[in-house]
């Protein structure tokens, strides 16, 4: 029998009063042992989402199942698989760091255990602040030792809630790291964040959040396929007047001031290479070339104000 979802959310919905909807009827599935990014505009209803999984926020309407288990039958064993690193600093300030995990280790029914929470310690790079009291971390520490309240119970299934917020770029890229290797070894991830190209380098798939409906979920590479674009930038050492017709009729374009030759690059269309060589053979008076990616966050931007994706190749 294949292996229930990590996550699977039916028509979830929360509703604030009766005016506003934070969520609206949310369909989602979560693989096993994928990383997901759900990004979206601040107030999309990221944390809502999760607090929902959490227990944190009461839904209104929907289902959630955590690996299979509907949490509306039990609200709590099958919570003990998921750890959550929440968007806002909220330990007590007045427990050692490594106090404040045993702690977590026996609010998730776990024996004390002082070898897990050296070993969580010592991956976030904190094994020397296990006596201080939380109080006296700077900012980016309070944020790892976030992270190691989440995972000192071995949660299967980890939301992280803006977990590079305020963090400095060596902790970004180790944080990274640590998150491929949690999910290379089976663990779930669920991820949100303001910073694309965290998403960018983590996601398998990515969700897309805005006013409480989710807009698309869709395999990164796949998205990024689809709605971005590889383009081929020449820059003249003089201006030309015109663009010979096969270039132009192939999506070529001049720079108003003549200088600047762009190509989009799509797929199935003659490569970036063909049009440079056309126009070294040409004699045109190629100078600079560079090829440019479109990043995940253009194509957020697009998705956002509704503007279809670039079209395929004929
Ligand atoms: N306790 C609450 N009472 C009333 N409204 C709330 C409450 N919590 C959240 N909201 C509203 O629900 C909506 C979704 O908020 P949520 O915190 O889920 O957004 P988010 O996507 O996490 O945003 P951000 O990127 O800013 O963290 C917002 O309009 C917010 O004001
Ligand atoms: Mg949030």
């Amino acid at each position: 029998m294949s292996s229930p979802p990590a996550l699977e959310l039916q028509g979830l919905t929360k509703t604030y009063g009766d005016k506003l909807t934070a969520l609206s009827d949310v369909n989602l599935t979560i693989h096993p042992g994928e990383i997901f990014a759900l990004l979206g505009p601040n107030g999309a209803g990221k944390t809502t989402m999760i607090g929902s999984v959490c227990g944190l926020v009461k839904k209104t309407r929907g289902k959630i199942f955590v690996f299979g288990h509907d949490l509306d039958v039990d609200p709590v064993r099958p919570r003990y698989e998921v750890g959550l690193v929440p968007q806002e600093i909220n330990f007590d300030p007045f427990f050692s760091v490594a106090e404040s995990l045993y702690i977590q280790q026996g609010y998730y029914g776990h024996k004390r255990d002082e070898a897990r929470v050296m070993e969580v310690l010592t991956a976030l790079n904190l094994q020397n602040k296990a006596d201080s009291l939380t109080r006296a971390l700077s900012g980016g520490m309070k944020r790892r030792l976030l992270i190691a309240k989440a995972l000192v119970h071995k949660p299967r299934l980890v939301f992280l809630d803006e977990p590079t917020a305020g963090v400095d770029v060596e902790l970004r890229r180790d944080l990274w790291n640590y998150v491929r290797k949690l999910a290379a070894e089976g663990t779930t991830i669920v991820l949100t964040t303001h910073y694309l190209e965290e998403a960018e380098e983590l996601a398998d798939r990515v969700g897309v959040i805005n006013e409480g409906r989710l807009l698309m979920v869709e395999e990164k590479k796949a998205l990024m396929r689809r709605w971005g674009e590889k383009r081929l930038l020449v820059t003249f050492t003089a201006p030309v007047t015109e663009l010979p017709e096969p270039l132009r009729k192939a999506g070529a374009t001049l720079s108003a001031d003549g200088r600047t030759f762009s190509y989009p690059e799509r797929e199935g269309c003659a490569p970036g290479g063909d049009m440079l060589r056309a126009l070294y053979s040409q004699g045109f008076p190629v100078g600079d070339v560079e090829t440019r990616h479109s990043r995940l966050e253009d194509i957020l931007i697009d998705i956002l104000r509704g503007r279809p994706a670039a079209p395929s190749a004929p």
